[in-house]
């Protein structure tokens, strides 16, 4: 794979760079005019954008925004992307009003070296995710001219063989950015020979979606910590009672199974915080996994669970964490995410954050990020390199870049 490094030292003054990255941040939509709430993907490209500017090129970046239905749709404008970007930057940057039409390819005639330009939501294009190859082609050959190379660091939308992620590095000479070396180098180092104890805490809502990664990472882990919603259905599989908790009953014989294999690597809750409704209002009382009343549903872990897991992370000397351990977005079920993100903070060795929703409750519960080792911006991307999945968006800048 080509470096960023490798790029620059070829030289990029006066070429044009074609980034995909990934800035699908969310946005707070209860004010008149969309708020950012967490920029963190938005800060992660700036490495790779500032050193290509730095270098003389004109870069063009593509990203996509939310799952619009493959048309323009307003609410899904990268406006707000394009003024914070610029903000961060500390130049203007110009949003194209399409993703390779008219407009895009006047705003990439009239940049000068340095200069950024954002392309509009690539997901406004329908072909972007087609499955047909042909489809995704059309688009990826009008996004390649607007470029002399292509620079992948979308780290979080590698998983996906989209035509921005995929398609348009098979037409263009290609190197991976700053943020997807990084975020491989990190997850290298979770799967090559990890220091122990190895400790991965997983929560969520689902468990049906983490599946395919707790048969991957059980033979390798020391310790598998479940919480957050996903943690009933395993409840459930030990025989408790869960009220009206979130239950994959059709998951249950296989969380069965799990439990069985992984005899005490697989640690549960002992409390949680049962609720009487999902709401910040409800009435909510502590209580054993064991005594979950049938009419309480579990928003969040316990203090107890805390403490437990607090002391398997203590002695832990690589963590990956993905995945909050309550309804974090209420106050009355934060503390579960709280302790066990500053549990994550504290560990003596390297401690990673995958992406998503635990990544977003670092920051919203304002927790200090420098205390990890690396908060990634890849939630599912982390998940599926994780699971031992070929990425398309990774295995395609492996291959050698078009001449
Ligand atoms: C993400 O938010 O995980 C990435 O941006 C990918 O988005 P997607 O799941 O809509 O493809």
């Amino acid at each position: 794979m080509r470096s960023l490094d490798d790029l620059l030292a070829e030289g990029v003054s006066g070429r044009r760079v074609l980034v995909r990255a990934d800035l699908n941040v969310p946005l707070d939509r209860s004010t008149p005019s969309p708020r950012i709430s967490d920029d963190g993907r938005i800060r992660a490209s700036l490495p790779t954008v500032q050193a290509l500017r730095n270098g003389g090129a004109r870069v063009v970046v593509a990203a996509h925004l939310g799952r619009p239905k493959g048309a323009p749709d307003p609410q899904f404008s990268l406006a707000p992307v394009a003024a914070r970007l610029g903000e961060l930057l500390g130049t203007d940057v110009p949003l194209a009003s399409d993703v390779a039409g008219d407009d895009a390819r006047a705003k990439v005639a009239a940049l000068g070296d340095g200069d950024v330009l954002l392309l509009e939501n690539v997901r406004f294009e329908a072909a972007e995710t087609s499955k047909d190859d042909a489809e995704r082609g059309e688009l990826a050959d009008r996004l390649a001219a607007l470029a002399d190379v292509y620079v992948d660091d979308a780290f979080g939308a590698v998983h996906r063989k989209h035509a921005s992620v995929y398609d348009v590095a098979l037409r263009l000479p290609h190197a991976a950015g700053r943020l997807v070396a990084t975020e491989l180098d990190v997850l290298t180092r979770l799967t090559t020979d990890p220091e122990r104890p190895y400790v991965v805490v997983l929560g969520g809502s689902k468990v049906s979606d983490k599946l395919a990664v707790i048969e991957a990472l059980l033979p390798k882990v020391d310790r598998l910590l479940v919480g957050g919603g996903m943690c009933f259905t395993f409840l459930a599989a030990q025989g408790h009672g869960v009220g009206s908790s979130l239950l994959e009953a059709d998951q249950v014989d296989t969380c069965r199974r799990l439990l069985a294999e992984a005899g005490n690597r697989i640690v549960l809750p002992v409390d949680v915080v049962a609720a009487s409704a999902f709401s910040a209002d409800a009435e909510v009382s502590v209580v054993d996994v064991d005594a979950i009343p049938d009419d309480r549903m579990g928003l969040d872990v316990g203090p107890r669970t805390v403490e437990v897991f607090g002391r398997e992370l203590g002695g832990a000397r690589t963590v990956f964490w993905n995945g909050p351990m309550g309804v974090f977005e209420l106050v009355p079920f934060q503390a579960g995410t709280r302790g066990v993100a500053a549990a994550v903070a504290a560990v003596a060795g390297l401690s990673v954050v995958g992406g998503g929703d635990s990544a977003a409750a670092v920051r919203t519960l304002g927790l200090d990020e420098a205390a990890y080792g690396h908060i990634s911006t890849g939630g599912g991307a982390s998940l599926e390199y994780l699971e031992g999945r070929e990425l398309p968006g990774l295995a395609v800048l492996a291959q050698d870049g078009a001449a």
